[in-house]
């Protein structure tokens, strides 16, 4: 988590303009920011706040901060600073209390409990010695655990920027040159990219950079050109991002079956044959993404093709790899550090991988054979609405390879259609927003829905959400149900073991409300499809939590203690 980004440019800019480059990455983090360029430092606990002055500057980093070692507090946010060296931290040092005890004992001063600042410390100490070329391949050597950083040096017209494990990025614009977690911070700016590859770095100036390997050799890389849906990264009218990216759902699905039938039909070609050539298929993923996988294994085995998925921070415990292994990872961000780690574990073992992902050129992505994009854009809420649809919509166009009977090119629609239901929704809403506890039941189909819909209520409107198998009901939750108690079920078809599910609930006093499409319901969605289902009664959830949210004045698009990339394990 955390996000960073760095300017060198040969001209002046506004310091608020940077800030306002950082606050595209605040979905990284926002317990915390900060900046420093020229003499000045700037660093507070909270949301980030774009400065007003008229300030410029030509060489700035700044961070975004989510807090892993140390609490929320004005000392703890970066930069830190050290005598020569200031610099911003995405990542976790883990050997920081042994370089901590060393500095402690030579006398250092330090001014809060973070890793990060023994960064600072190691640095100043390493130049007393060398050049900063031999300080950061030291550093890379020398450091256990993960890291994307920028410092400042003193008198340097430099940035120097690492990376091992947590995502870095220069963006080359003309005349900058930019430094992000991710592409966000500068896709308004250049759309010509290089990627930091784990234990690489780079000597940036204003008009010039050059990267080293960790041993301080010379490595030339290629500039990646990306491309970027731009337009949708503001708010527009809309309240929050998460209602305006909710309300996006029918244009972005119809700009990814599009690209299926476009530019990405080679690749998607490509991933269908991969699929059917491996002997064994696995999907990974963390959150909703899991969900979306989830749905894509009971797609799948709908039409007989076997496939398994495994939460990513759970995947080395419970499934064997091999070479006959096509590990699939479903990720929005392709940042997510779990997920990772699962995919360096499976190709470990001789699997070959491949992704889902929503941010071109991400981590994720570039550790794949063969990788698909759901084109969503660019996702500012915290929690996963749109890309969550998109991962699923693509997962039924590849269960459709397989024979899996579905008609796609009316999805836009019958969401559309779903949306234009947001004000029933909102009234279901007040009534539910005062429960301190809920719970959706699913079966098959509906079940990884369940989920993915408690999920939403849990994160975004902080009421306790169970979703949970219809079946597993009685062996154990049923004992929370009580008069008033809301259960909210979902029927996809005639499914008589969910309506005996809920009957059961109802029978003890619990507040039943149903979500179906055969059977009668308090909102019947208009597909036959399971499938489609899923997806239309997932967006009711989205739609459920918003209203819940927005009604008890919650922090919609950043809640609490949450970050959207999660780049620590
Ligand atoms: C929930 C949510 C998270 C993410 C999870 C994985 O709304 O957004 O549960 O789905 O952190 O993130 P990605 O998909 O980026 O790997």
């Amino acid at each position: 988590m955390c996000g960073i980004v760095g300017i060198n440019s040969k001209n002046e800019f506004y310091v608020r303009d940077a800030i306002k480059r950082l606050k595209r990455l605040e979905y990284r983090g926002y317990d915390s920011f900060g900046y420093a360029y020229g003499s000045s430092l700037y660093k507070k606990t909270g949301h980030i706040v774009v400065p007003s002055s008229d300030d410029k500057t030509k060489r700035i980093i700044a961070h975004s901060r989510w807090a892993t070692h140390g609490g929320v507090t004005d000392a703890n946010a970066h930069p830190h600073v050290y005598e020569n060296v200031t610099l911003v931290h995405n990542g976790i040092i883990e050997n920081y209390q042994e370089l901590k005890d060393l500095y402690l004992r030579k006398g250092h001063k330090f001014l809060g409990e973070t890793d990060s600042e023994v960064a600072a410390h190691y640095f100043a100490e390493k130049l007393k010695e060398k050049d900063m070329i031999n300080a950061c391949s030291d550093f890379i050597h020398d450091i256990k655990g993960e890291f994307a950083i920028l410092v400042l040096v003193k008198g340097d017209q430099n940035i120097y920027a690492l990376r091992r494990d947590s995502p870095l990025v220069l963006g080359v614009g003309t005349d900058m040159n930019f430094l992000g977690s991710d592409i966000y911070a500068f896709s308004d700016a250049t759309n010509m990219a290089i990627f930091f590859e784990n234990d690489e770095f780079a000597v940036v100036g204003n008009d010039s950079f050059q990267f080293y390997d960790k041993h301080g050799k010379k490595i030339s890389k290629e500039v990646q050109t990306f491309r970027w849906e731009q337009e949708e990264s503001m708010l527009q009218n809309y309240d929050h991002y998460m209602i305006k990216e909710i309300m996006e759902q029918p244009k972005v699905v119809k700009r990814l079956l599009f690209s299926l039938d476009t530019e990405q039909k080679e690749k998607f070609h490509e991933f269908t044959a991969e699929m059917k050539k491996a002997k064994k298929i696995i999907f990974v993923g963390a959150g909703t993404s899991y969900h979306a996988s989830l749905l894509g294994v009971y797609y799948l085995h709908r039409c007989g093709k076997a496939a398994q998925t495994i939460i990513a921070s759970e995947f080395e415990h419970f499934i064997d790899v091999d070479e006959d292994s096509l590990v699939i990872a479903l990720s929005q961000s392709g940042e997510t550090m779990d997920v990772i780690e699962a995919l360096k574990y499976a190709k470990a073992r001789g699997a070959r991988i491949a992704s889902i992902v929503n941010v071109p050129y991400s981590t994720v992505q570039r550790m794949s054979v063969i990788s698909l994009n759901i084109l969503a854009g660019q996702e500012v809420c915290v929690a996963a609405t749109k890309s969550f649809t998109n991962q699923v919509a693509l997962m039924l166009a590849l269960a459709k390879e397989f024979g899996y009977k579905v008609n796609m090119e009316s999805l836009p629609q019958q969401i559309q259609s779903v949306l234009e239901r947001s004000g029933s929704v909102k009234d279901m809403a007040m009534g539910l927003k005062d429960n301190e506890h809920l719970y959706v039941l699913g079966r098959g189909l509906s079940y990884p829905v369940a989920r993915e819909i408690a999920l939403k209520i849990k994160e975004i409107s902080y009421i306790h959400a169970e979703g949970m198998m219809g079946g597993e009901l009685k062996h154990g939750t049923i004992a929370l149900i009580e008069k008033g108690t809301p259960v909210i079920g979902l029927v996809s078809g005639k499914d008589n073991a969910m309506l005996s599910n809920l009957k059961e609930v109802g029978a003890r006093g619990a507040n039943v409300i149903t979500i179906s499409n055969e059977a009668a319901g308090d909102i019947r969605l208009e597909t036959s499809n399971d499938g489609k289902f899923g997806i239309l009664a997932s967006i009711i959830g989205q739609l459920l939590a918003y209203h819940i949210a927005n009604a008890k004045g919650l922090p919609i698009d950043k809640p609490r203690n949450l970050a959207k990339s999660v780049t620590v394990k």
